[in-house]
């Protein structure tokens, strides 16, 4: 197997260009800020970048309304000021992935324009229309609560228009091939500015049958994600799909594809709500399971894990009795709920700010299965601002040192307030001071990040979850290469001690050398070895020691 699939070791970080850094003082960030921020991102060791929407847009959806596919919006550079930062990118050897929001425009999209106003256009069939309301118009919303409906009547159009999100962001016909054929010609225009891949938005919605007699669970047209993906790889060879895709673990494997030949990555929702459960209730045994159920089946496939990201917290496929243990624990209060079926705060309010709670969920994120995804603002725990509406609560600006606006900005006024004062301000809450701090999360993060690295068994290899006869402390091995690392977390407050046999039957008892810290582990007389984890402690070890580096094969 040819181990240059970059994206298997990867640590991708998110940002928004608006969030980030503000070089001209007109109180929203911009490329040339975040270009500036470019060493820091490389110190912390991230290895790629995966930018929000940053094309023209109203902005009505924070940017998932696109009005044009091949401009930057005005208010963040131009698309000269692009190229300079995925070159600046590049010279630091880091990868640049952007959104990509094709399931629907916006409103104010010239294509939309057209079609709803003149029903000869050519666009007429890029968007889906019905004369009468659809039977099922006020079913299948992904915003409930604040959508009410997904058929919207458009008086110019004198028909209505179909939208699985928001009224303004009509969803594109995507089974016209005109339409298949500008998807192409969108990606092959980034891919040509340097990007290398792409988080494909909203997936299941831009591959599903559109229109008014649709049932409520339409066929998936998946040959059009092998379209996209053997498109781009005659572009660029080591381009990738990132797929937003919140699925069951039976549909999951359709997307990565029968052959691996669909998606190259996807985000593990499955896994990422049991985690949350597992932090919640100290039962690692549905997260357990999770993991199982998910285990990737061909080498070219990969998970991205993330703790949280810029929606809400979707909890939405839990069993009824763990998603009211998760929002019992981290989101109680309606205000911090939203859509029904998730949270919309950031990790460490959600934590409380617990240094060891945050040390576990992170230590979690970056040793689970797959390629750790980690949201900008997270590693030096930022805070949410709840008097925001929906999901803008954590999307505040970034958080650089104590002066105003968080050194985000010397506007006046920023396009939304960063969060001052409290225990997550940013007067307390920076990375100036933290970087001076040894003991900072970020230093922490940094120190992981550099562990998490050094470990491609992880990316790479084949786990197996070590039974420890304890649901509050999960334990996983990792083996790539005759190599092996094996990783434990104790979800509970209380110290836990565990014992366990790391090893495969025929393996010799081995020696446990922490990777983080000095205390290693030998085993017992009968093979097993006797570990005592704090309260929310966790282990990085290596299976055998020196072995390792005498047989390292490099990557
Ligand atoms: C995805 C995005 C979300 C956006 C929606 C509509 O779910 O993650 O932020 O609102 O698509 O594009």
């Amino acid at each position: 197997m040819i181990s240059d699939l970059w994206y298997k070791n990867a640590v991708i970080y998110c940002l928004s260009v608006e969030s980030f850094m503000d070089s001209d003082g007109d109180g929203v960030g911009d490329f040339r800020g975040l270009t500036r921020r470019l060493d820091y991102l490389h110190g912390l060791g991230v290895t790629a970048v995966w930018l929000m929407p940053f094309q023209a847009s109203p902005g009505r959806d924070d940017g998932y309304d696109v009005s044009d596919y091949y401009n930057v919006d005005p208010r963040y550079g131009t698309l000269g000021d692009f190229v300079e930062f995925t070159h600046a990118a590049k010279q630091r050897g880091m990868r640049v992935l952007i959104d990509l929001v094709v399931n629907h425009t916006s409103d104010q999209h010239p294509w939309f324009k057209s079609a709803r106003s003149d029903p000869d256009s050519p666009y007429r069939d890029w968007y889906v229309w019905s004369k009468t309301k659809p039977k099922n118009a006020d079913k299948g919303m992904v915003f409930p609560g604040v959508q009410t409906s997904t058929w919207t009547y458009d008086e110019a159009a004198k028909a209505y228009f179909f939208h699985r999100f928001y009224d303004f962001q009509p969803d594109l016909n995507t089974a016209n091939p005109h339409v298949q054929a500008e998807l192409l010609k969108i990606m092959g225009f980034w891919i040509q500015l340097g990007v290398c891949g792409f988080r494909m938005d909203a997936v299941p919605f831009v591959i599903a049958e559109k229109g008014a007699s649709v049932p409520m669970t339409p066929k998936l047209d998946f040959d059009m994600l092998r379209t996209f993906r053997e498109f781009l790889q005659w572009r660029k060879g080591d381009s990738v799909i990132l797929a937003e895709a919140n699925v069951t673990p039976d549909e999951n494997v359709k997307y990565f594809g029968d052959d691996g030949d669909r998606m190259q990555m996807m985000f593990n929702f499955h896994v990422n709500q049991r985690l949350f459960y597992a932090l919640a209730s100290a039962d690692t045994a549905p997260l357990a399971k999770a993991l199982n159920e998910t285990r990737p089946g061909y080498p070219t496939a990969q998970w991205g894990v993330f703790l949280r990201n810029h929606d809400e917290l979707d909890l939405g496929r839990l069993e009824d009795d763990q998603r009211q243990a998760v929002f019992d624990a981290f989101g109680p209060d309606k205000s911090m709920q939203l859509y029904d079926r998730g949270i919309r705060r950031r990790l460490a309010p959600m934590l409380k700010a617990d240094r060891r709670r945050l040390e576990l969920a992170y230590s979690l994120m970056f040793t689970l299965p797959g390629t750790p995804v980690l949201r900008y603002g997270d590693e030096i725990a930022m805070g949410d601002d709840l008097k925001l509406p929906e999901r803008n609560c954590a999307r505040t600006p970034m958080q650089w040192s104590g002066e105003a606006n968080g050194g985000f900005s010397k506007a006046k006024k920023t396009f939304l307030p960063a969060i001052s004062g409290g225990g997550f301000g940013f007067e307390t809450v920076n990375v100036a001071q933290q970087r001076r701090d040894p003991n900072s999360i970020l230093n922490w993060m940094e120190r992981v990040i550099r562990m998490r690295q050094e470990l491609p068994e992880i990316g790479w290899g084949d786990f197996r979850v070590i039974p420890t006869r304890d649901k509050a402390v999960l334990a996983l091995r990792y083996d790539w290469r005759n190599n092996a690392v094996v990783v434990l977390h104790n979800f509970d407050g209380e110290p836990r001690e565990t014992a366990f046999d790391p090893g495969d039957k025929d393996d010799e008892p081995s020696v446990l050398i922490n990777l983080l810290a000095d205390d290693h582990s030998n085993p017992e007389a009968d093979g097993r070895h006797r570990i005592v984890l704090e309260g929310y402690g966790y282990r990085w070890y290596r299976l055998g020691g020196l072995d390792y580096l005498l047989n390292r094969t490099e990557i």
